[in-house]
């Protein structure tokens, strides 16, 4: 970390002495206030529940620009990287900061290539669940269940433990997705295909059956490597500070990212887009675009509790630049496959429509998020509405090791442990009788 010229001076109304504070600067972004000595100097506490001012770590990974609605892997933006590069490319380069050469974007897709399958066991944990579990539920067990499966990769300390933990689970998720889907629907898994890309093996396992060949689509193919892009890192959220924080108390890499398959579940995260389409459906079957003014209006009534899934973000202060490339890639995908007239498609853009001239929404800041545009997308290549979030753990998997790991390879990283401001009753006796 960098020491900023100035230094930030605390002082108090009652007359305690003032005390400095160190300022420190990072590449780009805004400086932060160093109050680790704050508490053992003054004998208080910040207060900012839901960090809404506070950063908890210093990171190289992934930078965002919410005014300016700029996403950077590695400093690389994500435009660039969605029209320039495929998923394992951005895995390679969020786990290790740099693009692949040749010969390593050949040693690393072998690498995951030959971890896809999982042990044959699995498949007998899979089956305690009921086939209507939602498959976030699922997926929480099984990641979790994978460290009792492979105990030789169990140590967070150990580097090369993290390193063969880390291809493991970018290998397996897809086939752990698959099988969560497959289990529901009621059909055999898929075997992995390793001649497949990522992408194209992830569908054959979703959609492929042993009675036919699957042809692989390669528009869906782009656009489902494409959701795995723009869903692989996205700094410190909610997901990833749960990463980061179950991971500090040394537990297995498994289990760390099993949290952050939990926290991904809620509306308010990764579930949003689920819970985006169902709201489309949900006006669908209202009557459509001609009912968007009436809902727009329970949006904006406070006391209904409606809230426009796929709109704002705490980041972004401006368009979320994932949805631009997932509305690209909406409109690709709807064509190739004949269904540009999809009514929910007209309906997400004639809600954005309005939002955006809404004062409600501009006063506010309030854009389309990657949610917005994502559900149709899936919907359209045929993955159910439940499955979303698991998508979206897929791919969010990279960013959740590298950030483990970049915590773990820190010397001055320590167990997370926030403080509070207690407001319960003062200590009290039990009066018998
Ligand atoms: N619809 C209607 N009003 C909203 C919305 C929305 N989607 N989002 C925020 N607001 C209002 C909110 O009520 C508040 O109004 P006021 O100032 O009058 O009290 C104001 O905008 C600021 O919102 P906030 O809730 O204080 O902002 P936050 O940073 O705490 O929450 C958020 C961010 C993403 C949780 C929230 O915008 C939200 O719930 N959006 C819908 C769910 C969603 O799409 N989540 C996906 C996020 S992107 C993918 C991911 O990272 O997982």
């Amino acid at each position: 970390m960098k020491l900023a010229d100035n230094k930030a001076t605390l002082s108090f109304s009652n007359g305690s002495p003032s005390i400095e504070l160190p300022v420190y600067q990072g590449t780009i972004g805004p400086d932060v206030i160093d109050i680790r000595k704050l508490y053992a100097q003054t004998d208080k506490f910040t207060y900012d529940p839901g960090f809404l001012s506070t950063a908890s770590c210093q990171s190289a990974i992934t930078y965002i620009d919410g005014d300016k609605g700029e996403l950077l892997y590695r400093g690389y933006p994500i435009e660039q990287l969605a029209t320039n590069c495929n998923y394992l490319d951005t895995c390679y380069l969020l786990l290790n900061g740099e693009l692949p050469n040749a010969q390593q974007k050949a040693d690393f897709e072998n690498l995951v290539t030959k971890h896809t399958m999982v042990n044959e066991q699995m498949q007998f944990f899979l089956r305690g669940f009921r086939r209507d579990a939602h498959p976030m539920a699922v997926l929480t067990g099984l990641v979790g269940g994978l460290s009792a499966f492979y105990h030789d990769s169990t140590d967070i300390n150990n580097p090369e433990h993290r390193q063969i933990s880390a291809i493991r689970l970018i290998a397996k998720m897809p086939t752990l997705v698959a099988m969560a889907y497959k289990y529901g629907v009621g059909q055999p898994y898929q075997y992995p295909q390793n001649n497949l890309s990522y992408a194209g093996n992830f569908l054959r396992m979703m959609f492929g059956n042993p009675c036919e060949e699957y042809q692989v689509n390669p528009v869906i193919e782009r656009a489902m490597d494409r959701i795995f892009i723009l869903h692989a890192d996205h700094e410190q959220n909610a997901s990833t500070s749960t990463v980061r924080l179950c991971g500090s108390s040394g537990t297995n890499p498994f289990a760390a990212i099993a949290a952050g398959v939990a926290c991904l579940w809620g509306p308010a995260h990764g579930g949003a887009n689920e819970a985006c389409l169902n709201m489309l459906e949900d006006i669908q079957r209202m009557g459509g675009v001609a009912k968007v003014g009436e809902f727009m209006e329970k949006v904006k009534d406070k006391s209904s509790g409606v809230k426009l899934m796929g709109f704002g973000h705490r980041v972004y202060k401006n368009y979320d630049p994932r949805a631009k490339l997932m509305q690209e890639t909406c409109n690709e995908v709807l064509a190739a496959l004949g269904l540009e007239k999809d009514p929910l498609f007209a309906l997400a853009k004639q809600l954005e429509k309005i939002a955006l001239e809404d004062d409600y929404f501009v006063s506010r800041k309030l854009y389309p998020n990657v949610d917005f545009y994502s559900g149709i997308v899936q919907r359209a290549i045929g993955i159910p509405v439940n499955l979303f979030t698991g998508i979206f753990a897929l791919a969010r998997t990279v960013g959740w090791i590298a950030q483990l790991n970049e915590m773990i390879s820190d010397p001055e990283y320590k167990i997370g442990r926030p403080r509070q401001l207690y407001t319960g009753s003062p200590r009290r006796d039990i009066v018998k009788g």
